[in-house]
């Protein structure tokens, strides 16, 4: 055929011939409630008429958009960093030269701007290693087994392109908790690997149960072959920080059953609840004894993006390995040189995180100030979210023990759910879109992570100022107030 005298011809790429797995992924906490919200604030600033004049977001786990400010010696390493001249600038503090001058010094021509080795830069790989160190309390940690990555996300899901083979009934099967963080049904459905979903319990705090690994274990093995255990701890969307107990039973289960541990806790400073303490799985498996110590494999992941230091853009994070097959660790080491290195801006920031200023440094005081700031306001939203979200009839909120959401259950009247379902959509779609629509408060649906069949949640951050999060409080009160009195 031809068009203008030029030979017309089939697209190569459409819905029905692009790969069948992309078109699977889903990724909530950017879907279409925010979307909407996007075009919400459009209106507003056009004009149009709403019962709200923002849209306050809650939905994303951003910080610095929510306006948490950056940690100031962190950003004047990074200025230095990016623009040596800075050095002979006398408003720098001295010990934020010396890192810069350190890390420039390790980068490819002294410069940023270098491509680094694709396992990460070896000075920050050793910097990284001392900062597990003296987290688990001496254990020790080998540079080679630290991977520097963009962000958490590309090493996990390096991880799991690791792991993912097979046809059919053989096809690798990958347990996540339900609710899970979307990263993960989303990567594995961009493999093609199955979903192996154990459910959190939610009676008991969303915590782990060792039964509940077994049963959602024993059900997969019919139709897949289970090889790898994914842990978030602290849990989003859930909030929740695991015993030191859970741990081991996790461990010896992993053990008993043969899988592959991978263990996301990029929220490992982010403790709020009196009782609760972070406990790496690598500390915790290192201290189970040999049977356990030197078999069951292990990759744990972090991250600059959460904690104290909320630096998502800069996509700095690194992976762990522990007991990893020599052969399939140069394997991993070819998989991540075929895309260069992660950003060494990353790198450098990561680098500061894990080598933060010590007592006898100028910059330490502010440091310890702005971090403890910081985490002792996260702390006082988690308490003040569960605190106002309980006192909702209709809405159950457990205690934020760690991370930065809640993931509160809500009941739904029977009217609303038919008109949900009669619109096409989720009953907590329905609900959530109502609530920007109504109130401007833009939250995900619990569907987007997963929940029981039949019960509703959603997950919203606590990240908004205070007052913010206060107003955002309170209109959901109200709003879950008068939605339940609209459909009863
Ligand atoms: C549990 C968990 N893992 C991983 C990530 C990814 O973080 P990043 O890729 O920014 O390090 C997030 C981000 O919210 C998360 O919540």
């Amino acid at each position: 055929m031809t068009e203008n005298g030029c030979e017309y011809r089939e697209r190569v790429l459409t819905m029905d011939t692009m790969n069948p797995n992309i078109k699977r992924v889903e990724y909530a906490v950017r879907g279409p409630i925010v979307q909407r919200a996007v075009q919400i604030e459009r209106e507003l600033k056009m004009g149009v008429n709403k019962p709200f004049t923002e849209v306050i977001k809650a939905n994303i786990g951003d910080c610095h958009a929510m306006g948490q400010r950056p940690i100031t010696f962190f950003r004047q390493v990074l200025a230095l960093c990016s623009y040596p001249d800075l050095l002979e600038d006398s408003k720098f503090p001295e010990d934020a030269k010396s890192r810069a001058h350190r890390i420039l010094q390790a980068c490819g021509g002294g410069s940023l701007g270098a491509y680094s080795t694709s396992q990460g830069i070896e000075m920050i790989r050793q910097d990284v290693a001392r900062y597990i160190e003296r987290r688990d309390g001496g254990i020790a940690c080998d540079p080679d087994n630290i991977y520097l990555s963009t962000g958490a996300s590309d090493a996990i899901v390096t991880m799991l392109k690791l792991l993912v083979l097979g046809e059919g009934m053989s096809r690798t099967g990958v347990m996540i908790s339900i609710p899970q963080y979307p990263l993960y049904s989303a990567a594995l459905a961009e493999l093609g690997a199955v979903q192996i979903s154990y459910y959190l319990d939610e009676d008991n705090c969303w915590s782990l149960d060792i039964n509940e690994l077994s049963r959602a274990l024993q059900e997969a093995k019919k139709h897949c072959i289970p090889r790898a255990l994914c842990i978030i701890n602290p849990g989003n969307p859930t909030g929740q920080v695991q015993s030191r107990q859970c741990i081991e039973d996790v461990i010896r289960f992993a053990a008993t059953e043969n899988l592959f541990l991978m263990a996301d806790e990029v929220y490992q400073d982010n403790v709020y609840a009196d009782g609760c303490k972070f406990y790496s799985f690598k500390k915790v498996l290192s201290e189970m004894g040999p049977e356990y110590s030197e078999k069951v494999e292990l990759a744990s992941f972090h991250s600059t993006s959460k904690c104290y230091m909320g630096e998502c853009g800069f996509r700095g994070g690194y992976m762990e390995v522990v007991n990893l097959d020599p052969e399939v660790k140069v394997q991993l080491t070819k998989l991540v040189s075929v895309r260069l290195c992660p950003p060494v801006p990353g790198q450098a920031l990561l680098d500061v995180v894990v080598n933060p200023p010590q007592p006898d440094e100028p910059s330490y005081g502010t440091f310890i100030k702005e971090r403890s700031e910081t985490l002792a306001t996260l702390a006082e939203k988690a308490s003040m979210t569960q605190e106002i979200l309980n006192q909702v009839p209709g809405i159950k909120c457990n205690p934020v023990q760690g991370a930065m959401y809640t993931f509160p259950r809500i009941h739904l009247p029977p009217k609303a759910i038919l008109e949900a379902k009669e619109k096409g959509q989720s009953p907590d779609m329905f609900y959530c879109m109502k609530l920007l629509e109504e109130k401007g408060i833009c939250l995900v649906p619990g569907s987007g992570f997963g929940q029981r069949d039949g019960t509703y949640h959603f997950r919203m951050t606590i990240l908004p100022p205070k007052e913010k999060l206060k107003i955002v409080l309170d209109k959901i009160k109200e709003f879950h107030q008068q939605f339940t009195d609209q459909y009863s």
